[in-house]
């Protein structure tokens, strides 16, 4: 009998410090310890983390340098880029601009106080090329997001422009 009491007392000993360590997992008792990622600064979808640094030439090319105006563009409006330019626009772009790019995607009437504007008409028609691409490259201050990170590669923007212009009748 002893040595059964002996064992139970030994196992009450030996569990005791497991079952208070077991305390702090699933965050029964928190501990906030600091960690690197924590300390990090942290970036929403579409923010710019870092400017461009000076000098530098991103690695598909110097699509456009910065102040340097709009650049020209380098795409031919052929039947494969236009493919792609609408494959692009309608995921990039239909749902705010509406997929006749009237300005009445589904997104449209959510968005104030700047509402998508149609592209068919006023001034995207008169902008050129190159300053539609640095639109869909910067977005519009307060009104449209910058979508050079859902189109990477320059050369996609510049199909997205392509078919723009095909859309104006250009
Ligand atoms: C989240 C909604 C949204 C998306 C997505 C969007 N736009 Fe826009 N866009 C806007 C709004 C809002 C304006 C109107 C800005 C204003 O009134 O100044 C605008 C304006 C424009 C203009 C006119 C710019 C000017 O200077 O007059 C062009 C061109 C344009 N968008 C092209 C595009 C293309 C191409 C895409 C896809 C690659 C796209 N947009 C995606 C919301 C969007």
């Amino acid at each position: 009998m002893a040595i059964i009491r002996r064992l139970i007392i030994l196992l009450v000993v030996v569990s005791l410090p497991l079952a208070a360590g077991l305390l702090f997992t699933y965050d029964i008792i928190k501990i906030d310890w600091v960690s690197f990622m924590e300390i990090q600064s942290s970036f929403q979808p579409q923010e710019d983390p870092l400017p461009m640094p000076a000098q530098s030439v991103p690695i598909q090319g110097a699509a456009y340098i910065p102040n340097l105006g709009a650049p020209v563009n380098p795409v031919a409006a052929d039947e494969a880029s236009l493919a792609r330019g609408k494959e692009q626009y309608e995921i990039n772009c239909t749902i705010c601009h509406g997929a006749k790019a009237d300005g009445k995607g589904p997104f449209a009437v959510f968005l104030a106080p700047k509402k998508p504007v149609s592209l068919l008409e006023g001034r995207p028609l008169t902008l050129s090329d190159g300053e539609l691409f640095l639109t869909i490259t910067n977005g519009v201050e307060g009104a449209m997001p910058s979508l050079k990170e859902n189109l990477p590669d320059a050369s996609m923007r510049w199909d997205v422009v392509n078919y723009m212009r095909s859309l104006q009748g250009k």
